[in-house]
């Protein structure tokens, strides 16, 4: 039997990279899964990919409509969840000096302000003892040039489960944070290559990590494996942000 048999999962940006991986590996180990991005090709193209056990909700996480229409999906479908893998975020890198209101505004709306609302919208259809998984980065402990914005939201995002854990004990739904070091996805193609070279010279792994290496452990994190882990943030950097 699958770790998650039986188990309802939501992954928000789960139709690229590690939300992607993640829902694959969900599937395998027997859970159903609602995906959801804002690109309707890209979101098709993964639920083909996943195969069986998913459902594909177009929708905006900073757009409070697009949330009420993912839940009302599901209420309607399974009724109830059991994981919910907070992962949608967008990566823009600016430096202090350049940095816009609108690079600001759609940065924390996204990355803060959606998840927030990922999550409090929620909790109507969360079962006791449920999972809640928020990707978080090692930007949220590491200082890192033109990411000022963005290690902001991510330290809001580790903020926030130290919060939940304390709000949500008496319901028994563990909130956790992964964060990832620096994974191959698209998030991050605006990045020039040297950028990347750079970072990763500094991973002690020497590398970049995969998708799967993220998805494994938001198996575990989602998982009974885990049922006393509330209110951590759980790296995955190939050690970078540890050293
Ligand atoms: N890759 C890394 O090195 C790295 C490191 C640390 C943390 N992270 C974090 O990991 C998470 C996943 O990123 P990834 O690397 O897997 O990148 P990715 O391949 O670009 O995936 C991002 C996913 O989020 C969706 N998305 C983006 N904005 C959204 C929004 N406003 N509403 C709904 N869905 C949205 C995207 O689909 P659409 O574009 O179609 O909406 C896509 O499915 C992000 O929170 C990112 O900050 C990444």
């Amino acid at each position: 039997m699958g770790k998650l048999q039986g188990k309802v999962a939501v992954i928000t940006g789960g139709s690229s990279g590690m939300g992607l991986a993640t829902a694959k590996r969900y599937v395998a180990e027997g859970a159903y899964v609602y995906i959801t991005g804002r690109r309707q090709a890209e979101l098709d193209a993964a639920v083909k990919a996943i195969g069986s056990n998913v459902t594909g909700v177009r929708g905006d996480i900073s757009n409070l409509a697009d949330l009420d229409r993912l839940y009302e999906t599901v209420k309607a479908g399974k009724g109830h969840i059991d994981i919910l893998f907070a992962n949608a975020g967008i990566g823009e890198f600016l430096p202090i000096g350049a940095i816009t209101p609108e690079h600001f505004d759609q940065t924390f709306g996204v990355n803060v302000r959606g998840t927030l609302f990922t999550v409090q919208k929620a909790l109507p259809l969360f079962r006791d003892g449920g999972s809640i998984i928020l990707t978080g980065s090692i930007a949220s402990v590491k200082g890192i040039p033109a990411f000022g914005v963005y290690s902001a939201t991510k330290a809001a995002i580790r903020s926030f489960v130290r919060t939940w854990t304390l709000e949500l004990k008496d319901r028994k739904i563990r909130s956790n944070v992964i964060s990832p070091g620096t994974i191959d996805t698209p998030i991050l193609a605006p990045l020039p290559k040297e950028a990347i070279a750079q970072i990763v010279a500094g991973v002690p792994m020497a590398r970049m990590g995969e998708s799967d290496e993220i998805a494994t452990v938001a198996v575990f994190l989602a998982s009974d494996d885990s049922s006393f882990i509330t209110g951590i943030e759980l790296f995955v950097d190939g050690g970078v942000a540890q050293v």
